[in-house]
């Protein structure tokens, strides 16, 4: 099949046509696409009607994929402040607040140890103004920045937790959802398995370096998401009805952007596929982590307070 691509993103980012996915596919086709995934990070394919089912076959053949997290038979999420009733949610209820947490740049999963490796999104209604989503190449940013800065943060181990971004928006976890996703540590730097490049894996859920004082890796944190999310690594989409899009976690952050939540309906779906294993080698306690990090967090450190 004679697949179209144009790049629209200044490092990553295409769109894609001449194929309908809506069909089963052949696998060359597939494999084509998984190619262009690993090229450009992120894909759009415009004008794909797809069903539920139809997405889910589609997604498959990439990978096992995470069930929702409302229902653990149910492998498509419904990203929508439409209730079941079919009338616009309260803008302040709980389910308002958990989604709009996505608002802020995160990478999928992460409250797992091995985070989701690819997701996908379908524009079912989508508002005509505003709410659109937006995407950040880390593996360019973590290209772009200097041979020392490199050297100084890779290894880092930074903990990650789902309620972070969740308390942001204005949703405090009740004692059910704090068990269910606990705090987990991944690495600051991530190697992708497939292509071997390296990208930033830091977003919302980033709370702290592991081993660090709390404020320094705060503020570390802070400084690398500010600079991997800058205009030069980002690609905003404006969403068309029965856009699909595909994206590979393990080189993008992505985040949706605000729109008039209690006039217009916005439903998109989700499908995901799960990671192919741990980020870390080994399952050891966060405290274990955190006495092999301070080694490398008193050179960091002493550093900084040099320069200081
Ligand atoms: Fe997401």
């Amino acid at each position: 099949m004679a697949l179209d691509v144009k790049q629209l993103g200044e490092t990553f980012f295409a769109e894609v046509t001449g194929v309908d996915l809506t069909r089963k596919l052949d696998d060359d086709t597939y494999r084509e696409i998984n190619g262009l995934l690993l090229q450009y990070g992120v894909l759009l394919f415009p004008d794909q009607r797809l069903t539920d089912e139809a997405q889910e076959v589609f997604s498959e053949w990439y990978g096992e994929l995470e069930v929702t997290f409302n229902d653990d038979e149910k492998f498509t999420a419904h990203l929508s402040n439409v209730d079941e009733d079919g009338t616009i949610r309260d803008p302040n209820s709980r389910q308002s607040s958990f989604l709009r947490a996505n608002q802020q740049w995160h990478s999928d999963s992460t409250i797992f140890q091995a985070p989701a490796r690819i997701s996908f999104l379908s524009g079912r209604e989508v508002p005509p103004v505003s709410g659109e989503t937006e995407w950040a190449d880390l593996q360019a940013a973590w290209e772009a920045l200097p041979e020392d800065r490199k050297q100084e943060l890779d290894g880092l181990i930074v903990e990650h937790d789902f309620q972070n971004s969740r308390i942001k928006a204005g949703h405090k976890f009740d004692e059910e959802q704090r068990k269910r996703w606990p705090p987990l540590p991944h690495p600051l730097v991530r190697t992708h398995e497939e292509t071997g490049k390296k990208a930033l894996y830091v977003g919302s859920q980033a709370t702290h370096v592991v081993g660090w004082p709390r404020d320094k890796g705060e503020a570390l944190i802070e400084e690398l998401l500010a600079f991997a999310t800058q205009p030069r690594f980002v690609h905003t989409h404006t969403w068309r009805q029965y856009d699909f899009l595909m994206w590979d976690n393990r080189r993008v952050n992505h985040r949706g952007r605000p729109w008039d939540e209690a006039k217009y309906p916005r439903v998109l779906h989700r499908t995901t596929v799960k990671g192919t294993g741990p980020t870390m080698e080994g399952d050891k306690p966060v405290d274990e982590y955190a006495r092999e990090q301070q080694v490398h967090a008193l050179a960091f450190l002493s550093r900084d307070q040099r320069a200081a």
